[in-house]
């Protein structure tokens, strides 16, 4: 049974690195029709902050709520930014209620002959999908497990297409079910662009998970690692293998990336990224 909950976590440093870089890719892929966004580790889309979820450890503090504090004048980062405001706006002009999650941002992001594609197989948080999107004609949204349905999803639309792998990790063996995953995906669908994240967490895990996704040597591979010591939470960072991006998006989100680690970073310890293209 999965217990994970996106609420406790919607807002911290690695949402905001992840969800600038999502807004940067809907941006520029969308560009060519017909275009689709799947999304099969959807959760619930919206996250209040007033809700226990985001009060428990209110993990939003050193994430969003610092760069909107900031004064940072980074066109891809105010982007994302702008969503952000522009969401909370309608509802209230004077304060933060909600953050939006990966779902939300790409239903403000993408044209109306756009598609959304959305599963999540949490009980909860399939209901919560399901009421904010319903009145959505782009968007399905579907109680599935995206690991025996992805290829399928994929299949059903045409053009160009952008594939979000944001699993929990809450699976003992959820990095080689993502491993094979995009092994499997990649060798089907060469065409499609794939935006996978992890948590930096212990070391041996992780570079375990590095080493088995750069080992399927996957033509335009960038790997992102975003290492930012923190005495507040486990995660020590965030990361990102993102293959076939536009061949620009180094040189576009590369002063994006360095500004939101000043903003982010804790001032006493070591922050740093690495942003390799295989
Ligand atoms: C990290 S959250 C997704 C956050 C979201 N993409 C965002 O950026 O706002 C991962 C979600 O995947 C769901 N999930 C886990 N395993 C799944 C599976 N096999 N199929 C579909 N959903 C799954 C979890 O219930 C959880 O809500």
């Amino acid at each position: 049974m999965l217990s994970y909950r996106h609420g406790f976590h919607a807002g911290n440093f690695a949402d905001v690195f992840k969800h600038c870089l999502l807004v940067y890719l809907l941006v520029k892929l969308k560009q060519n029709k017909p275009f689709a966004f799947i999304d099969p580790f959807a959760a619930a889309g919206t996250y209040f902050f007033e809700d226990k979820f985001m009060q428990k450890n209110k993990e939003y503090l050193n994430g969003i709520i610092k760069v909107l504090n900031a004064n940072i004048s980074d066109q891809i980062v105010n982007q994302y930014v702008d969503l952000v405001k522009k969401v909370n706006s309608e509802k209230n002009k004077h304060s933060i209620n909600i953050y939006p999650g990966s779902c939300l941002l790409s239903s403000l992001v993408l044209d109306r002959e756009d598609k959304i594609y959305l599963s999540e197989l949490h009980n909860n948080e399939f209901e919560i999908l399901q009421k904010n999107f319903a009145n959505d004609s782009r968007i399905i949204v579907e109680k599935k497990d995206a690991y025996s349905t992805l290829n399928a999803t994929i299949s059903s639309y045409k053009g160009s297409r952008l594939v979000l792998i944001d699993p929990s990790y809450e699976v003992k063996d959820e990095y080689e079910k993502v491993t094979k995953l995009i092994k499997h995906n990649t060798s089907q669908f060469s065409d499609v662009c794939y935006m996978v994240w992890y948590p930096v967490l212990d070391a041996e895990k992780t570079n375990a998970f590095i080493h088995n996704m750069l080992s399927l040597k996957i033509k335009n591979t960038t790997h992102i690692k975003i290492e930012l010591q923190n005495s507040f939470l486990r995660m020590q960072g965030t990361g990102f293998f993102i293959i076939n991006a536009p061949s620009e998006m180094k040189h576009d989100v590369t002063n994006s990336l360095a500004v939101l680690l000043e903003t982010l970073k804790d001032q006493n310890y070591p922050a740093q990224i690495q942003y390799d293209v295989f």
